[in-house]
């Protein structure tokens, strides 16, 4: 995993790395909604981790065999189930970052924002419990829509006086996992090199690829701009087209929560050298959450990177401009759900 996740992120910032500690299993990661499309694929591979010493795995229903099956896995970290609200306090003693995929996903013809109304609440309830329990965790944020579950779960974490907003990241990877998989694909490069990141927040032109940023530098045409950048914008609608009821992505996501956990473990481990694109409190443009690349620390958001906004090209300017509305709207409703209840 450490070759997979690790070494490719380092490789696509172009550094060497500084990290030669020996990977140590010992943190403690929680998943929430763990019995899922995405919480099962996910759990397989944190069980893959050399640095997880502890995986708790939390649903409503089904997770006692879940956890029973991956248990059999003769990597290190040990498996613990937990059902129901009952024993969600306990699943969440001790941990070191939460990983939230629980709630509703779409099906063909739903926006991201049509789950609002089911997975607000959701992602309320458990928000709370992580605030009661280890209001210190990295908190990573699956559940849709992203845009507004990250304003939710800032807005509880504040009423619960433990709002650390450097500790509170809503999971764009994948859009940064797909975006590398086009561009590759379409100039014909070694993926392993390339690195686009991917700013704003996570539904539709919401999502803008830097492609002018891509890593190794690339010219395209414009043709080829608009094309990735529709397509980027659009994949999970392509996949939820494609399962045609059955759900949303669900294992190129777990891929691309699982380099982000790797992220975030190696970050607290002490690797000075971390960087991903993420959804997060931000001041680099005046939406009070925004998406982009972050250097991580074990204090969680150490830096926002703000070098990959500047000198955009007129094409990304204006989808910058124009995603800023939507983004600003989802916000708000996220933070209106909130306090509405307060
Ligand atoms: P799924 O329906 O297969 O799994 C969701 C799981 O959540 C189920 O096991 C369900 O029992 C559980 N759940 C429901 N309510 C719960 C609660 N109160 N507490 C704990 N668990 C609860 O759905 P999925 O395909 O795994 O997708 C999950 C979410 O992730 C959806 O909202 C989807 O839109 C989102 N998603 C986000 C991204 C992203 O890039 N951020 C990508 C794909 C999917
Ligand atoms: C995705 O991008 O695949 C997810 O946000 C799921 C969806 O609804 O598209």
């Amino acid at each position: 995993l450490r070759s997979s996740f690790a070494l490719r992120a380092q490789k696509q910032q172009g550094r060497s790395s500084h990290y030669h500690l020996q990977p140590q299993a010992s943190f403690k990661v929680a998943i929430l909604g763990a019995a899922g499309g995405i919480g099962q694929p996910l759990a397989l591979l944190i069980k893959m981790s050399p640095l997880v010493s502890t995986l708790h795995l939390y649903d409503i229903a089904n997770v006692k065999g879940v956890a029973a099956d991956l248990s059999h896995c003769n990597t290190p970290s040990q498996v613990v189930d937990f059902t129901g609200t009952s024993e969600l306090a306990s699943s969440l003693k001790g941990v070191d970052v939460v990983v939230i995929p629980a709630g509703v996903p779409r099906k063909p013809g739903m926006t991201r924002d049509d789950l609002f109304n089911i997975n607000a609440n959701i992602v309320k309830s458990l928000v709370e419990a992580v605030a009661d329990n280890c209001p210190e965790a990295f908190i990573h944020m699956i559940s849709n829509p992203v845009n507004s579950t990250v304003p939710i779960a800032a807005e509880v974490l504040k009423q619960k006086g433990v709002y650390d907003p450097k500790k509170l990241f809503g999971v764009t990877t994948l859009d940064v996992v797909r975006a590398n998989t086009f561009v590759a694909q379409k100039k014909n490069l070694k993926l392993i090199d390339v690195d686009v990141p991917v700013v704003g927040g996570h539904a539709g032109i919401t999502i803008l690829p830097l492609l002018s940023k891509t890593r190794p530098s690339v010219s395209f045409t414009d043709e080829e701009i608009q094309e990735l950048t529709v397509r980027i914008q659009n994949a999970g609608t392509e996949v939820v087209e494609a399962k045609a009821g059955a759900g949303s992505a669900t294992l190129s996501m777990a891929y691309a929560a699982a380099r982000f956990v790797e992220s975030s473990l190696r970050a607290l481990d002490g690797d000075g050298d971390v960087y991903e694109c993420s959804y997060v409190q931000s001041d680099l443009t005046d939406l009070p959450f925004f998406a982009s690349r972050v250097k991580l620390s074990n204090k969680g958001v150490e830096a926002l990177i703000s070098s990959d906004l500047q000198g955009l090209t007129e094409y990304e300017q204006k989808a910058l401009d124009a995603l800023k509305p939507e983004l600003k709207a989802s916000i708000e409703k996220g933070v209106t759900f909130v306090q509405k209840q307060a």
